[in-house]
């Protein structure tokens, strides 16, 4: 499998389907993302996708959705200047360089679009997102101990943050 047989392009509303169904396979793993079941409908991720505030981006194989990532800017006047980052690719297409291009996508749009503070949450025990995180520049902002349970462990939520403008490529 060829690294440039992935298409990873900004998601369009058509692709709302698509992309429940890659959040719904990877939430039912049950120990990467907080929730397990995807809450949107396909109407709910329309208007996610129409929405010229946030990004969302898809990584495309053999014409299905398998990897998406979202950057979703602070709602209000006084967060405007944040956002945060969530990511989710299905399993047999993980360590292929997928994460790592689509995040390196997003720091660029965070920095053409104002953003100067990009936030993600990740759990403690997810040692291969944390170690990519921290290869494209995210550094540790704050820890939650014990703030979750995932398969009968507590886990700590792990603050990181990058800041968009100071990124060099
Ligand atoms: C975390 C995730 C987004 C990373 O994306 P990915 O496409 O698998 O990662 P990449 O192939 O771009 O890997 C880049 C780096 O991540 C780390 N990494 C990724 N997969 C790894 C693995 N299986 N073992 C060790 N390190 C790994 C390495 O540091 C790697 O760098 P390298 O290629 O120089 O060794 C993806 O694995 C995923 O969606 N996981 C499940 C859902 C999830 O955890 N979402 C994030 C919640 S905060």
């Amino acid at each position: 499998m060829e690294e440039n047989s992935y298409e990873i392009r900004v998601a369009v509303p058509s692709d709302a389907a698509g992309i429940i169904k890659c959040m719904q396979n990877v939430m039912s793993e049950k120990i990467y993302l907080v929730s397990e079941i995807y809450l949107y409908t396909e109407r709910g991720q329309k208007d996610i996708l129409r929405n010229p505030d946030d990004l969302t981006l898809v990584t495309v194989f053999n014409g299905e959705i398998v990897g998406t990532m979202n950057i979703q800017r602070g709602f209000y006047k006084k967060n405007r200047h944040t956002a945060n980052l969530g990511i989710a690719i299905v399993s047999e297409h993980r360590g292929k360089g997928i994460g790592k291009r689509m995040i390196e996508n997003g720091i660029k749009w965070c920095r053409e679009n104002g953003i100067i503070k990009l936030n993600l949450e990740v759990f403690s025990s997810n040692e291969n997102a944390i170690s990519l995180y921290k290869k494209l520049g995210f550094t540790l902002e704050g820890q939650r101990k014990g703030q979750f349970l995932v398969e009968n462990s507590y886990v700590d939520d792990i603050l990181m943050t990058i800041y968009p403008m100071e990124h060099k490529e």
